[in-house]
């Protein structure tokens, strides 16, 4: 008799299993479609200002909450090279010494984020570089006093995202995840 029901209880669980593999909804399956689709993607560097004055978690928390997706994230003391071959295209100008410096005098934590238009999303999130031009309610026109102390650097366009993420995280591969985010479906 217990043999029989066990039977029983197994062969129903199968027929569920089965039939939950086949028969997906098509809300599933676009919940599906949206947790896998590849997405534009940005480096969010936050500086030592950043991370000195105790901003990380809201940084990180403006992002989450917008709607953008983590898939990568360190602390480093960044090394000379990997600055000056992020910030290349300002060698020459007379602000890079003291930015390269400046970059070097504290713990950074470069993140890779992803999402629907990211690029342009965040920059406005974060606002202009110049504090007297930064908005109040962008990250840098809430907590930025400085041109140079300004929180953090996000990548300008889909493809210096792409430049930046090799110098940030040089085995991309084994350093970002890509983890499913059901939530894509609401974004
Ligand atoms: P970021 O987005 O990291 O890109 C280049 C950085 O150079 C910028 O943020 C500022 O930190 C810095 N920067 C740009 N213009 C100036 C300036 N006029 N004086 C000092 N720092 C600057």
């Amino acid at each position: 008799m217990l043999l029989h029901m066990l039977i029983l209880y197994l062969s129903q669980a199968l027929v569920g299993l089965s039939s939950e593999q086949t028969c997906k909804s098509p809300q599933k399956r676009e919940a599906e479609d949206a947790t896998t689709q590849e997405l534009e993607k940005a480096v969010i560097l936050i500086k030592p200002d950043g991370v000195q004055r105790g901003y990380v978690g809201k940084i990180i928390s403006r992002f989450e909450e917008k709607g953008f997706q983590l898939i990568g994230m360190r602390m480093e003391m960044a090394q000379r090279s990997v600055l000056e071959n992020h910030y290349e295209e300002h060698a020459g100008k007379s602000f890079y010494p003291n930015l390269i410096d400046y970059m070097m005098s504290g713990p950074v934590v470069p993140m890779v984020w992803q999402g629907n238009n990211i690029v342009k999303i965040a920059r406005n999130m974060l606002g202009a570089t110049d504090p007297l031009q930064s908005a109040p309610g962008t990250i840098r026109g809430d907590y930025g006093v400085s041109k140079q102390k300004n929180l953090l650097h996000i990548s300008d366009s889909p493809e210096s995202a792409l430049r930046e993420i090799l110098i940030w995280f040089k085995n991309p591969e084994q350093e970002l995840i890509t983890w499913s985010d059901p939530m894509q479906l609401w974004k």
